[in-house]
């Protein structure tokens, strides 16, 4: 009989990490962008846009070895209402760090300066602006960009609590119920 897991595999291990790193890092770059000196802060927003794609990338990867690996079980303590809300929470990253990028990504592509603002990937990699939304009428586009700059900073917003949920909920694992809960994500 095939063994249950008790961790996850090492690549959805790194994947996790890798993944929360560069989201923490890109909202630190952004939230602190107005400390740099003026001429750092186009190569600041330019690095965000490419962590950002790099996020999006790496989510994809990530779904797609979800989808072909099952996680390991849950400790049996857990209780229904806790698995419920372990759960959702994790939906709702997985939301998050989809929409976070793509709405960044919509964002800058209704910039009206995009077209002369070429986007690359840290400055190496061209890297393309959404076209439909580019080639939308400056008006319609202008308010587009508005709504999907809105947007990005809500699902910023959402993901500050359901990350604090997601960390406190783990600590609690962790320290009060002295499950090994850190130790299946780590290496
Ligand atoms: C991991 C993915 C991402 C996260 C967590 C993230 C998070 C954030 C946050 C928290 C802000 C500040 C919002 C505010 O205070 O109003 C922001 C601003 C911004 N983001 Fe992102 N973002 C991500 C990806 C992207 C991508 C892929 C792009 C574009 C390709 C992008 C473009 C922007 C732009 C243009 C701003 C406004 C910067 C300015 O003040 O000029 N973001 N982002």
């Amino acid at each position: 009989m095939p063994m249950i897991p008790d961790r996850y595999t090492k690549t959805a291990i790194l994947l996790h990490w890798v993944i929360a790193a560069l989201m923490i890092l890109n909202i630190v770059l952004i939230l602190t962008v107005e400390q740099f000196p003026d001429e750092w802060v186009r190569p600041v927003v330019d690095t965000h846009k490419s962590i950002g794609i790099t996020v999006l990338g790496l989510v994809i990867v990530r779904l797609l070895w979800r989808a072909t690996h099952k996680p390991p079980a849950m400790p049996g303590s857990y209780g229904r209402l806790e698995r419920f809300a372990a759960h959702a929470a994790h939906g709702v990253l997985y939301l998050l760090m989809i929409l976070l990028p793509l709405s960044g990504w919509m964002h800058d592509s209704a910039w009206k300066d995009a077209a002369t603002h070429p986007m690359q990937l840290f400055g190496l990699v061209p890297w393309p602006r959404i076209g439909w939304i580019m080639a939308i009428e400056p008006a319609t586009k202008e308010m587009l960009h508005d709504a999907f700059g809105a947007l990005h900073t809500w699902a910023g917003y959402v993901l500050y609590v359901i990350f604090a949920l997601h960390v406190l909920g783990a600590l609690k694992h962790q320290f009060l119920d002295g499950e090994k809960e850190l130790q299946r994500m780590l290496p």
